[in-house]
Parts: C-alpha cells; structure tokens; sequence
C-alpha cells in the first residue's frame, strides 16, 4: 500500500532531538508515573499495584474498568461503544480502514492531521479537502461543506478541538454538520484527542459520538491527560462500526499493554485532577503566548479557543520550513512549519509545555525576529 510521507511526524523526528527548547510538543507537559501517582492521590512511590500484574495479553478489547471510565467522559457512550487502541493514531487508522473503500467519497477538513485525508487516499478513496480559513475563525464554511457533500458520501472526518488552528467547532455547528451528513447517511469521523482543554468551563467540548447516531469520536491519552508514553487511545462508536473494527484490529493491535491499561484506567478515573493540571497549564500558557503576540508586529493569529497549538500568520519573505530551520539553528527553538500542513506563511507553535520553556523560547523568538 502506496502512503504519502507524514509531515508534521517527519518534521518531528527530524529536529525534536536536536533542539534545546521544544515549541513544537502538542502534549501538555507530560507526566512521570510518580507525578500520575502523587496527582490521583497513591502513594507516589509505592507501584505495588502494578505486581499482581500478569504479563498476559489482558483483555482484548481493553478492561471493563478503562472502558468504563472512558465512556463516562460522553453522555450516551456505554462500554461496548468503546473499544481501546494503539494511541489515537492507532483509533484513526482502524477506522479509516474499517469504514472507507476505494473510490469512496471522503470530506476531510484541512490543516488537520495528516491521517485524515492520506490514509483515505492511499486506500484509493475520493478525497475531497474542506480548507478552513483563517478569515472563518479556522471554523469549516457550512455552505462549502453542502457543496461536497454529495450522495453517496462515505464520511466527513473533522478535528475538534482542532491541531493546528486550535480552533473549537461549538455544539449547535457539530449538530449542523451532523445534520449535513445525516441527509446523505455519512458517517462523521471526529478526532477529539484535544478534548479537555478548552479554555473555557469545564474544558470538555461537546463530542460527535453523542451528537450524531453515525457520529464516530476518536481520543487517547496523550494530550489533554499528558501521558503520551501509555501509547493509549480508543475509538467511540456505535456498537456496528466498533465490531467492525474488531475485525480489523484482530490483524494489528491484538491488545494494549497491561499497564498501559493500567495507568490510563488510573489517570481517568481521576481525570478531574488530571485535567484540572491541564487546563491550569493550557489557560495560563495561552495567556503567555497572546501577551507575547501583542508585542511582536511581524505576527498575528486568531486566538485559539482549545488545544494546545496555535497557528500563527507571519510576515516575512521566507518559507515556513526556512523559517523553522533558521530559527531552531540559531537559537535552538523548535516551532513546526506550515508547510507540514501544506500552508505557507504559517507556523504553529505548541505552547503547553513547561511555562518556563515556553517564556525562554519565546524571548529567543523575539531576538530571532528582530534580527530579519
Ligand atoms: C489530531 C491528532 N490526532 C491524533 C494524534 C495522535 O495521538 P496519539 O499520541 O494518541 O496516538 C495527534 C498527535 O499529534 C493529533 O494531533
């Protein structure tokens, strides 16, 4: 199977060793197991709990513990709506290749993560780009997403919150969406891996899976909760897509590890603390980086809504990736380049890394523009 290079991951291995402050990290700062363990209230040395573990394949669909905890963050998700993957990156993948056939029609948002539109592609499917656009707030044009639309669409696959833009599409637009898709039976593929960052209430947007009765949501742990390591996300579905799935899964996952079910079944069911440190993270970051904006003329964006990046316009005559290698050359700072997500005159900076990665970063920044 023929796949287009990812971007954005390319780019990552690429620099994310060789540079000294990394502003490209999409996680909020990532957790130790003792920081895990002293969050959800255990005794932060003591894995005791680990060593009646048996290395076993564990449950196959993930324990009905996690299940349990992850279908508590949807209002209408039960157990058996939940299946447990390899990362988000492993929920995504198992979808597209569960659901999407050759010559196909498939809408997918762009900038977003690459998956949504290659992976389709490489299966031969009928890939049709909806590009959001900075003078929308980066949210998707209705009008447009009626045009493509068509009869005999497969799926509309979204990112909300969304990586890059940060932007969040608001509950009664999910409802419009759904109802787009509803008039010609697509499914709604919703990759939700940033949900619980908001930076408003609660934190936790609105989820497609609950929305719409084709709605499909993605997520995992790696963002919102910080612990990428667990290489742990799972797939929100009506009972058919998930045995569906199975079928699929059988060929690739197997199971997750054991502790890794462990750990996240821990992190959830205490997810308010755990998202409690996130959104202390992301709120007060955000803050940072838009009083930084402020004073740098050559930059501007629309203030992202959730997530943990923001893309950012700028004016200088140099192409995002020159701009990104000069940039981390001189000074050891790691954005990512537009082109990653086929735009130029872009960058997206991650910013919910340590607070104080993020203000040194960003003083470099601003010696490095000064000096165009
Ligand atoms: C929108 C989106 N989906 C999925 C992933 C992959 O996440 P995970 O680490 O859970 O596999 C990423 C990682 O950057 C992402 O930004």
């Amino acid at each position: 199977m023929k796949i287009e290079p990812f971007r954005v991951e390319i780019w990552m291995n690429e620099w994310e060793t060789k540079c000294d402050l990394n502003l490209a990290e999409t996680c909020v700062e990532s957790l130790t197991i003792a920081e895990l363990l002293d969050l959800t209230g255990q005794n932060a040395t003591d894995l005791s709990a680990l060593l009646p573990l048996k290395m076993t394949y564990g449950a196959i669909d993930g324990s009905m513990r996690l299940r349990e905890a992850i279908s508590a963050l949807y209002d209408k998700q039960a157990p058996d709506n939940v299946i447990v993957t390899h990362g988000t990156i492993g929920a995504n993948m198992l979808i597209h290749r569960s659901l999407v056939d050759r010559r196909d029609r498939v809408v997918s948002v762009v900038p977003t993560y690459q998956q949504h539109y290659s992976i389709p592609e490489s299966i031969g499917a009928d890939v049709h780009l909806l590009h959001l656009r900075e003078e929308n707030g980066w949210l998707p044009d209705l009008d447009l997403l009626r045009q493509l639309v068509v009869p005999g669409t497969k799926m509309i696959a979204l990112t909300n919150p969304n990586n890059p833009t940060g932007a969040l599409i608001p509950r009664p637009m999910l409802e419009e969406i759904a109802a787009i898709a509803r008039t010609v039976d697509a499914w709604v593929l919703c990759d939700e891996v940033y949900r619980g960052t908001d930076q408003e209430g609660s934190g936790m947007t609105a989820s497609m899976a609950d929305i719409y009765e084709k709605g499909i949501s993605t997520a995992g742990m790696s963002k919102a909760y910080s612990l990428a390591g667990l290489r742990l996300g799972w797939i929100a579905a009506p009972r058919a897509v998930i045995e569906e799935v199975m079928i699929h899964r059988d060929y690739d996952t197997i199971s997750v590890g054991v502790i890794d079910d462990h750990f996240a079944t821990l992190a959830l069911e205490n997810r308010d603390r755990v998202l409690g440190r996130s959104q202390h993270i992301t709120r007060g970051n955000l803050a940072i980086l838009a009083e930084w904006i402020e004073t740098e003329p050559r930059l501007s964006w629309v203030r992202p809504r959730s997530g943990t990046t923001a893309f950012i316009r700028y004016d200088l005559p140099m192409p995002s990736r020159d701009f990104c290698v000069a940039l981390i050359e001189e000074t050891g700072v790691m954005f990512t380049p537009g082109s990653a997500f086929g735009m130029e005159g872009y960058v997206r900076i991650g910013y919910a890394n340590n607070p104080e990665i993020l203000k040194a970063g960003l003083a470099r920044v601003s010696a490095f523009l000064a000096r165009q």
